[in-house]
Order: structure tokens, then sequence, then C-alpha cells
């Protein structure tokens, strides 16, 4: 008995953040677009709850509690009164801590593949609400497809995409801090408005245009990042220096996110980035990309 889920990575295409809450959080206007690199989770039934991980950064990846994979079969255990019995199989390709919402993806792949195997029968809002209290991103990640995000990222309205978008992503050497990237934002930005949507930015989706998206990317994360990470000055140059139309960094970085013609362009500005030095790989991906599916079902009749 097995079920196996895929689920995509993100890039932000308009991340608003303003002033830090209360709680610590920051209210954002984040514009969520899932692309097509995937991680897959398998859920076999287990004497206890256990982690593996396989994939090229597999030893990057926390096998305990810490694991979002195994925080969402918690969640989904307690709620139903039944033991976290399972084996969660992550198969990695997510770059991990890049910016690019890996771990939620396990999070909400995870969920979705504890759900199928035990049949719980819940509803796609109480499994939107327990990624909810995963994290920020890990609703968007079920979802997939675009969506804006506001509140701290998880109150999601979907968005009309008009056509497919040519990315490239540039993996750094290392990894940034989400919460050390918000502190360094909070520092370099004292007075932070408050974050709205970018009209010009929604019309470019709904229309599928490259160019007009190129335009209209912003990530307000992007100069703390910078501010932490420099090297990535120089990356972000070799895509523009490509024939990007677009070069930021994705999320809390740190990797870069190149918006691209086509999909012969992706290929190129990919093989120039490789060979500048200033990444670690390149990978092309196009979006929208279909949020956690399950792939892979065997299950008792
Ligand atoms: O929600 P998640 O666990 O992904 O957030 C990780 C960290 O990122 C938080 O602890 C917080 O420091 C920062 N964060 C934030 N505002 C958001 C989302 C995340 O400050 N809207």
């Amino acid at each position: 008995m097995s079920v196996t889920v895929r689920v995509p990575a993100k890039v932000n295409v308009q991340l608003a953040v303003g002033p830090a809450r209360p709680d610590g959080f920051h209210d954002l206007a984040n514009v969520f677009l899932a692309v097509g690199l995937y991680d897959e989770v398998t859920a076999t039934p287990a004497d206890e709850l256990r982690i593996t991980c396989s994939g090229p950064d597999a030893a990057q990846v926390p096998l305990d509690r810490t694991n979002l994979a195994a925080r969402a079969a918690l969640a989904l255990a307690e709620r139903y009164g039944r033991p976290a019995d399972v084996h969660l199989h992550i198969a990695k390709d997510i770059p991990v801590a890049g910016g690019m919402a890996g771990g939620s993806a396990d999070g909400a792949g995870a969920l979705l593949a504890c759900d199928a195997l035990w049949e719980t029968g819940a509803s796609r809002d109480e499994l939107l609400d327990i990624c909810a209290e995963l994290g920020s991103d890990v609703p968007f990640s079920l979802v997939g497809g675009a969506a804006l995000g506001t509140g701290r990222g998880e109150k999601l309205q979907e968005l009309e995409v008009g056509g497919a978008f040519h990315w490239v992503f540039a993996v750094a050497d290392g990894g940034l801090s989400t919460p050390a990237v918000y502190r360094e934002f909070d520092r370099l930005t004292p007075d932070a408005p408050a974050p709205g949507a970018s009209p010009a930015l929604l019309d470019a989706l709904r229309a599928g245009d490259a160019a007009a998206l190129a335009g209209a990317v912003s990530n307000d994360l992007q100069p703390a990042a910078l501010s932490l990470f420099p090297a990535l000055a120089d990356t972000l140059k070799a895509g523009t220096a490509a024939g990007a139309l677009a070069a930021l960094v994705s999320g809390s970085g740190p990797t870069t996110a190149f918006l691209t013609e086509d999909a012969e362009a992706a290929e190129r500005v990919a093989a120039a980035l490789r060979a500048s030095g200033t990444c670690r790989a390149a990978r092309v991906a196009s979006a929208p990309a279909q949020g956690a599916t399950v792939v892979r079902a065997a299950l008792p009749p």
C-alpha cells in the first residue's frame, strides 16, 4: 500500500512586504506562480513515523520532526485521532533552502499523501487550514497554478494565467535563512508601506505576456537577500547579459529566477549561467504548474 504525490516549486513574481506585525510575521501581497520543478512524497504504512529523502541535495534535508512533511503527518493524525504510523519518502528535486518553497512542497505533499492513505475524507478547506498552520507558503503548494497570497501569505485568491512562462533558476552555493532575510528587510526598510498587488502584474499574468510580466516583477526581499549574499548580484548580471527578460531573487533567496521569451531562450540563458561560474546549477522550468497531485496510488480495493 502506498500513495505518491507530486508537488511543484514556486517563484514569487511579486513579493510586496509590509512592516513587521506584533506576531513577528509580515503582511504580504505575494503573487505565487507554481513552476515545473517537483518533489515527490510517497506515504507507506509503517510502525512509526519515519522520514527518508533521496536526491542530490538529500543530505541537507532534516529527517526529524522539524521536517514539514513530518509535521503535516502529525497534524493530520492528531485531527483524526489516529497514529501517524507512516513512512514518508521524499524524492527531492527542488533546491533546498533556496526560496522556492521546497520544504512547504514536502509539507503539502505529505498531507495529501497521508490523507489519501488514511482515507480521512477531509475537505479541501480542512486540508488548507492544516497547510496554513504548517507555514505561510504551504497552502499555495497544495493549490498550485498562480495565486495572490495576503495576510502572511496563507490567504489565497487563485489567479488566471493566459499562457506558459519560461523560467531559468540559478541554484546558489549555500542557503539563506528566511527569518534572517526578513530581519534584514526590517533593518533596511524601517518605514515599509502597506503591501498591495500590482494591477499591471496581474494583467500580464492574465494575458500570458512575458515581456509585460518582466516589466512588472518585483521582490521587496531582494535588497535584503543581496545584502546577506552579495555574490547573487553577479548571478543576476550574468542572466541579464545572457538575454533574460527579467532577473530577480526567488522569494527569500538565494535561488535567482530569470524570465525568458520562450523555451529556447531559457535553454540559452541556462547554458550561459552554467558557463558564468556564478551559480552551482541552472535549471529550466515552465509555469504555471499544477498543485499537489496524487500521481500513483496502490490502495486496497
Ligand atoms: O511561515 P513560515 O514558517 O514559512 O515562515 C518562516 C519565517 O519567515 C517566519 O518565522 C518569519 O520570520 C518569516 N516570515 C515573515 N512574514 C511572513 C512569512 C514569513 O516574517 N509573511
